[in-house]
């Protein structure tokens, strides 16, 4: 149907003969000369359609996003455009077949689109015409192709696990599936693989991996999807230091095929408590610095009656300088960056600015010169810089600074998009207090390894706990999050216990599990990344959305199908369910 595609024509190939096809993106009457831009994925050709041509009229009728097929011959163009690979030549063209019609599309087909995202949803197979997304679903499969020549390389096998299965402990949600030959009973969708991929260390597999679809039911946002794509991995007889060189080496060959960058290795590496203390945040953007410096002890006797009941409530103070801004964050700015950390609970953000060599903003009064100089040392603060700072209590401080960092990353342009800041953090708490629930959590999944020396304090001391668990970390994204397991059917059991399940809980829900670990369990240990975060932030897209071919709009549905639907009494019947109204 053609001999070549529209990204492949150059001056060598003038003088031949071609047939091409492809959409028409544009069509330009000049002077008698009808130009189309003709499209398909590999990009754009121009084809000229002289007024004696047989098919003029044919061409004069077609209008955008009809697919056509040209016969013609390459010439080299008389006005050469140096912004497409195809841009010195055009088709001369012979013969036009229409072989689709197209309706005025209710968008425009290009990278620079206006549609809304209600829009590009609905008609989600135009909007995946703009070549924009064809590029970031072929960056997404270039990934994919590079993550599974590494770990062929490497030994390990992708293994499938089943999409009907019994609930996952990954802390979302389960989506249900009711049985029709098991009236009453329903299958959960794998939150993740993480028990199957365990038994198949049991198993004896050692070395295994899988891009898996996982299933969680929880609030989407640009950076959650309620099914998305893991890269699965798993593996016995290894320690940390291990997982963390098979990842590095499968991410730098990522960047490497897909980006062509090379990224250095070993990444940095901070413990959780560190990265709360510096960045407020377990997922902090290493692109830029602006550390949050804890003041509490600097700033405890300021006559100042929000660092005094602050400090008597049991909280603290922060605060983050923002270099050479001051200029920039005028009273009006303040007061919008007040309320979006306000989001985060913070009562208010208090500033200083150091200019002309003085310290001012509403507490700089309260500060005598010794408390002003150590500020200026402990926040290197410069002429021209302004600090921000929050007294609260801790979550609260941590959670609002570490938003109001990445925004100010962000409007000083300090967030390079084609900067990539990888960083492990590890050493986490094995335990978080849920208090809704009133009891302990597991702060990964209740299937981490404690650390040692906390192995035996699972029970009396669960707060004192730290685990063997890492995230890997990507420009401010939770990129991965793995562990090394328990393998061992004592601690697994003090384990679940501490997370307030009983024997017979344990055994209703994990009894499989727990029995499998009786039979020869290998130390073992993995990690699971997110493929659709990976491509998102390689492709520098604002949204998952962007990544995926089909995703779902953020109140969870498909606009283009509709889905979900009712259905109708008879299937309903033949499952035995019924809908309360
Ligand atoms: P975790 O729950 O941290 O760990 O998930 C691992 C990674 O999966 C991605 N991810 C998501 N991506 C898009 N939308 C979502 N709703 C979503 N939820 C998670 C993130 C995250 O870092 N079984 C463990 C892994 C292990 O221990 O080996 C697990 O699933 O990038």
């Amino acid at each position: 149907m053609r001999t070549h595609n529209n990204g492949e024509l150059r001056i060598k190939n003038v003088g031949e003969n071609v047939v091409l096809a492809g959409w028409v993106a544009k069509k330009r009457n000049l002077g008698g000369l009808i130009f189309v831009d003709l499209r398909d994925r590999q990009g754009i050709t121009q084809i000229v359609v002289k007024p004696e041509n047989k098919n003029y009229s044919t061409l004069e009728n077609v209008k955008n996003e009809y697919v056509i097929q040209v016969t013609g011959k390459v010439v080299e163009r008389e006005s050469k455009n140096k912004n497409i690979p195809t841009g010195e030549i055009e088709v001369d063209c012979a013969e036009i077949v229409v072989l689709s019609e197209a309706e005025p599309t209710p968008m425009i087909i290009a990278d620079e689109t206006d549609a809304l995202e209600d829009v590009r949803m609905k008609y989600r197979y135009l909007d995946l015409r703009r070549p924009v997304m064809q590029k970031n679903l072929i960056l997404r499969h270039n990934i994919t192709k590079a993550v599974r020549s590494y770990f062929d390389a490497r030994g390990f096998i992708e293994v499938e696990t089943p999409v009907f299965g019994k609930t996952t402990p990954e802390g979302a949600r389960d989506y249900l599936v009711p049985s029709r030959v098991n009236p009453g009973k329903f299958y959960a969708l794998p939150q993740s693989p993480q028990l199957y991929k365990q038994l198949l260390m049991v198993a004896g597999l050692e070395k295994y991996y899988q891009i898996v679809k996982c299933f969680r039911d929880e609030d989407l946002r640009a950076d959650r999807q309620m099914e998305f794509t893991q890269i699965d991995v798993e593996m016995s007889f290894i320690d940390e230091e291990q997982i963390y060189q098979v990842i590095e080496g499968m991410l730098k060959k990522v960047m490497k095929e897909t980006k062509n960058i090379d990224i250095s290795t070993p990444f940095p590496r901070i413990t959780f408590d560190e990265s709360m203390e510096r960045f407020g945040s377990d997922k902090p953007d290493m692109r830029f610095e602006m550390e949050l410096k804890t003041l509490t002890e600097v700033l405890k006797d300021v006559d100042f009656s929000l660092f005094k009941n602050t400090i008597n409530d049991g909280g603290i103070i922060k605060g983050l300088n923002a270099k050479n801004a001051a200029s920039k964050y005028s009273r009006k700015e303040i007061d919008r960056l007040t309320e979006e950390v306000k989001k985060y609970k913070a009562k208010g953000l208090l500033w200083l600015k150091f200019e002309n060599n003085a310290l001012s903003g509403p507490v700089a009064k309260y500060l005598t010169p010794e408390i002003a100089n150590q500020l200026i040392t402990i926040l290197n603060i410069e002429e021209g810089d302004v600090i921000f700072i929050v007294a609260d209590q801790k979550n609260i401080v941590n959670a609002s600074l570490a938003y109001l960092r990445n925004l100010l990353g962000k409007e000083l342009n300090l967030t390079d998009p084609n900067k990539f800041a990888y960083l492990w953090v590890n050493n986490w708490p094995s335990f978080e207090f849920d208090e809704n629930e009133q009891r302990y959590v597991a702060a990964h999944h209740p299937f981490t390894s404690p650390k040692d020396e906390f192995k035996d304090m699972l029970l009396t001391h669960p707060e004192k706990c730290y685990s063997k668990c890492y995230d890997v970390v990507l420009n401010g994204y939770e990129l991965g999050s793995g562990s090394i397991r328990i393998h061992n059917q004592k601690v697994q059991s003090d384990m679940f216990k501490a997370i307030g399940l009983t024997e017979e809980e344990i055994a209703q829900k994990f009894g499989y599990f727990v029995n499998a670990l009786k039979f020869g369990t290998p130390p073992h240990g993995g990690i699971a990344l997110g493929l659709d975060r990976l491509a998102m932030i390689l492709s520098n897209s604002p949204s998952l959305r962007d990544v995926i071919a089909f995703p779902k709009s953020a109140n969870a549905i498909c606009p283009m199908s509709d889905a979900p639907t009712t259905v109708s009494e008879a299937q309903l019947k033949e499952l035995k369910l019924e809908i309360r109204k």
